[in-house]
């Protein structure tokens, strides 16, 4: 597909947003134009959910996300569950739920979903043109003149949808920052947000790589304050760890870096159990067989690799007072020394981006620029691991265009 030299409704961005901008635009009958900088479409897409696309979670609340939580569940009530669900089977994709509460495509493939978002917005009449970088948006009379690395296009309104900086690779590469800065927003500082951890090289972590386990991972401040818990399964990776847990964890510990060095995080990995009620166990299990260890008497609740690594071996009877004290301590209250994050190469999701106070929740219109919309990742606001993250995506761009397409007057009626 060429670039027109101009249209109704220009889209920066063909991810999961601006796809959804493109439909929705396509629906109102405006000339309709997605460009996207990257030459293969919906990369991120793509790798999703492991390849199935986590599409939504069956329930999707504001406490799922971090940002102005009153801001973020005005916007998710405009395109409940139900309805995106709806729009999917509508566009030929069926949803199936798992146990967790996510939602995957039922052919198991995250192309159902990218060929039928594709396909709907060539249907609504949207145009989309791969391998057309936006470097530069100007506003001008009359609307705005894009220049991208394919020519250049006037288009009367514009959407934003050039998502955050994680898995820079995949297109999104932080370049929309820079272009809604020269048209007057701020950005909130960024960092990688649902990403694994890595540990020093020499840390246990590493030598049971392959390894999961049920635990409660809690950030504190350097004043011992429990700034966050989350729980969930953290698995032993060759770099430290992973799994949704860490995932989940990985921006709080960030952010409390940010602002305190000595912000630390704890693994528990008997969740719902004290140092002081494990000493106890242990202490009984000793009573009850002098030959116990502390692998024995925990059986089934710790995965083995992860005790031999942590808990001193032979009898339980054996140790001293202080040993088994510290053992109950390592299983329940482990901090874990982390060494860095693991980037944006890494990263499923951007924290921070442009802050929702500079858009009009309504339409996704900005406040700083008439005519430019704003939706996805590039909004400060970042989701857990479950299918939350697409939910705002498919949420905002459904708004911004709609909103882009008839105009803020017609859809308020005034
Ligand atoms: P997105 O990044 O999808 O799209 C932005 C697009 O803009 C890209 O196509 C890029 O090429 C283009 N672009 C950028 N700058 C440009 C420019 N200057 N000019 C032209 N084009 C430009 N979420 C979830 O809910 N469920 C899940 O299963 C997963 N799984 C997952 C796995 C992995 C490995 C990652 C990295 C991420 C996830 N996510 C996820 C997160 C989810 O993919 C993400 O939040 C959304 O794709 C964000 O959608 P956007 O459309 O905002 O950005």
């Amino acid at each position: 597909m060429t670039l027109p030299d101009t249209a109704e409704v220009a889209i920066i961005g063909a991810g999961a947003a601006g796809l959804m901008a493109a439909i929705f635009a396509g629906r109102e009958a405006a000339r309709v134009v997605a460009l996207d900088g990257a030459s293969r479409l919906g990369a991120k897409i793509l790798i999703s959910g492991g390849g199935r696309c986590n599409v939504t979670h069956h329930e999707v609340t504001a406490n799922d996300f971090h940002g102005s939580r009153n801001a973020i569940a005005k916007v998710l009530r405009t395109f409940p569950v139900a309805e995106t669900v709806d729009f999917f089977r509508e566009i030929g994709v069926e949803l199936k739920h798992e146990e967790s509460g996510k939602l995957f495509p039922r052919t198991d493939r995250a192309a159902t979903v990218l060929d039928a978002l594709v396909r709907a917005a060539r249907d609504a009449g949207a145009a989309i043109v791969t391998g057309a970088r936006v470097d530069a948006v100007e506003q001008v009379a009359g609307g705005f003149e894009l220049h991208t690395t394919a020519g250049t296009v006037s288009a009367r309104r514009v959407i934003v949808a050039t998502g955050g900086r994680s898995v820079p690779k995949t297109g999104s590469d932080g370049r929309g920052y820079e272009l809604v800065r020269r048209l007057g927003h701020s950005v909130n500082g960024t960092f990688p947000a649902l990403v694994p951890l890595v540990m020093a090289e020499s840390h246990w972590t590493r030598r049971v790589s392959g390894t999961s386990a049920d635990v409660e991972l809690t950030v504190t401040s350097s004043s011992g304050r429990v700034l966050e818990r989350v729980s969930g399964a953290m698995l032993c990776t060759h770099f430290g760890v992973s799994g949704p847990a860490v995932l989940d964890v990985s921006r709080h510990w960030i952010a409390a870096r940010r602002a305190d060095d000595g912000a630390g995080l704890a693994v528990n990995f008997l969740p719902g159990e004290s140092p002081e009620s494990i000493d106890r166990e242990l202490l009984d299990a000793s009573r009850r067989n002098p030959r116990a260890t502390v692998s024995s008497a925990l059986r089934g609740r710790v995965p083995d690799r992860i005790i031999d690594a942590i808990a001193p071996e032979g009898p339980i009877a054996r140790l001293t007072r202080d040993e088994r004290k510290r053992a109950a301590r390592e299983l329940t209250a482990q901090p874990l020394p982390v060494g860095r994050d693991r980037g944006f190469d890494y990263a499923e999701v951007t924290a921070g981006g442009v802050p929702l106070e500079e858009v009009d929740l309504r339409t996704m219109e900005s406040r700083k620029a008439a005519g430019l919309y704003l939706c996805g990742e590039i909004l400060d606001v970042d989701g857990r691991v479950g299918g939350f993250n697409f939910q705002w995506a498919w949420a905002t761009g459904r708004l911004a265009g709609r909103a882009a397409a008839v105009g803020f007057a017609s859809l308020h009626g005034g």
